[in-house]
């Protein structure tokens, strides 16, 4: 099984690059399914996504990848299609429960495997499945399958979200789009990458609006043409790279092809923690910073601090000075790196929802144990930041979301192997 190995206390100087969002691509790529010819621009090479095209390729799409240029070409020819998505490609990747919403309005059926409990949570998908009732579906559940039928069409109603979900949302606009009549989505997530779902829907002839956490879609006319679409930046990514500039930058690090307005409230925070940044217009640059301040704050959807950049910030956090506190409002189970990263030194408290973390403390390196993929990340932030080696073992979670990881850091001098 592949390691890595990370020599700390390296300060880092140079330029990153930022990939695709991971998590834009997959509802994208689900939603191909209802083009011909589809060509998606700035798509991360990683493995979630590999996955998700193969489940392309399983229900009868054709694909390519050219990975020189970060370009994929899918082609729905609508010979051999299988409306079904397997066990095998599920269970590794839930967003593969997306395709539900998108081959329901293609294809009025469709059996997609339940995607199970995973590492952060239960993750269900009653609201998914709500939803999509909603719209006039037929449901069953058997032998751990959804089966989701429609007679003609999805008829367009109003869905009140009782709590707010990225993949519900997105599986109910792939849903919607062809409804008859105009669907209300109301209590919506707007992530950023929901947005760029809605702009390639629109390239498909979609109608939609966003009025705050309501998303109105009429007056569909879905045209399967040829449609081109640049992904937008994983903010996800940048924010991990914002935060090991601001861990372990020499004099600065500059994170390149993003938007900072897109992450203004992780910006905001970051800087009341008392890291140095500079925005430009497609980057901003991380400054070596004297000292560190304590925070509290708690995950929530965007527009507040994402719940995939909690790990990351508790790093930082074990730097700064003072007692500070971070509530996980999304998910049950999200702190399971906090065992490690005690093994590596740092003070931190679990109590109910909230981690109480103690700075600043000094890190020094040890054997971890990869859990999931934010968590891995974070496990590399911190062994940037230890003295001595650290060892992270179950690297593969990081393949996961974090594409050319080891090249990148390795690029601004951090001394990290696979092995
Ligand atoms: C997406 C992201 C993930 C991120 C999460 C929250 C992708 C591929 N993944 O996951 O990286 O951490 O948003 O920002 O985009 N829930 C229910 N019932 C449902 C659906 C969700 O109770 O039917 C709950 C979940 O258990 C969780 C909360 O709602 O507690 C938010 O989950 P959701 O926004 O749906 O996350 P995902 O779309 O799975």
């Amino acid at each position: 099984m592949q390691k890595l190995l990370i020599k700390g206390k390296r300060e880092l100087s140079g330029k990153i690059s930022i990939s695709g969002s991971k998590n834009a691509t997959l509802p994208i790529l689900a939603a191909s399914i209802l083009g011909k010819q589809v060509t998606l621009k700035n798509i991360p090479l990683v493995k979630d996504i590999f996955t998700m095209v193969e489940l392309l390729n399983f229900i009868g799409l054709e694909t390519k990848i050219y990975k020189k240029k970060n370009i994929i070409k899918i082609k729905n020819s609508g010979t051999k299609i299988n409306t079904l998505a397997p066990y095998k490609l599920v269970k590794t990747m839930r967003a593969g429960v997306l395709v539900l919403g998108s081959l329901l309005t293609k294809y009025g059926k469709a059996k997609v495997s339940l995607p199970g409990g995973c590492a952060i949570g239960s993750r269900p998908v009653d609201l998914h499945l709500f939803a999509l009732k909603k719209l006039g579906a037929k449901i069953k559940i058997k032998d751990g399958y959804i089966f989701a039928e429609v007679k003609k069409r999805l008829k367009g109603t109003t869905i009140l979200f009782p709590s707010v979900s990225v993949g519900a949302t997105e599986n109910a606009l792939l849903a919607s789009i062809n409804a008859e009549g105009k669907t209300i989505l109301k209590n919506c997530a707007i992530e950023p990458e929901v947005l760029d779902l809605i702009s390639f829907l629109k390239k498909l002839g979609a109608i939609i609006k966003v009025k705050g956490r309501t998303i109105i879609i009429s007056k569909n006319k879905i045209k399967s043409f040829k449609i081109i679409h640049k992904i937008i930046f994983d903010r996800i990514e940048l924010g991990t790279y914002m935060i090991a500039g601001a861990l372990m930058a020499k004099k600065e690090i500059t994170i390149n092809n993003i938007d900072p307005k897109i992450v203004k409230s992780e910006i905001e925070i970051l800087k009341k923690i008392g890291v140095k940044i500079i925005k430009k217009k497609n980057s901003v640059i991380i400054k070596k910073n004297k000292s560190l301040r304590k925070i509290n704050i708690k995950t929530r959807p965007y527009p507040g601090f994402p719940t995939d950049l909690q790990a990351q910030l508790m790093v930082l956090l074990t730097q700064a000075k003072g007692i500070s506190k971070i509530k996980e409002d999304i998910f049950e189970n999200r702190f399971m790196h906090v065992p490690e990263l005690k093994r590596m030194g740092a003070q931190i408290e679990i109590k109910n929802k909230t981690a109480i973390i103690t700075g600043p403390t000094k890190l020094t390196g040890a054997e971890v144990m990869a859990t999931d993929l934010r968590a891995s990340v974070s496990l590399v932030l911190a062994g940037l930041v230890a003295e001595n080696r650290t060892v992270i073992n179950r690297i593969y979670h990081l393949d996961r979301g974090y594409e050319f990881l080891e090249n990148k850091l390795k690029s601004c001098k951090a001394e990290i192997n696979r092995v």
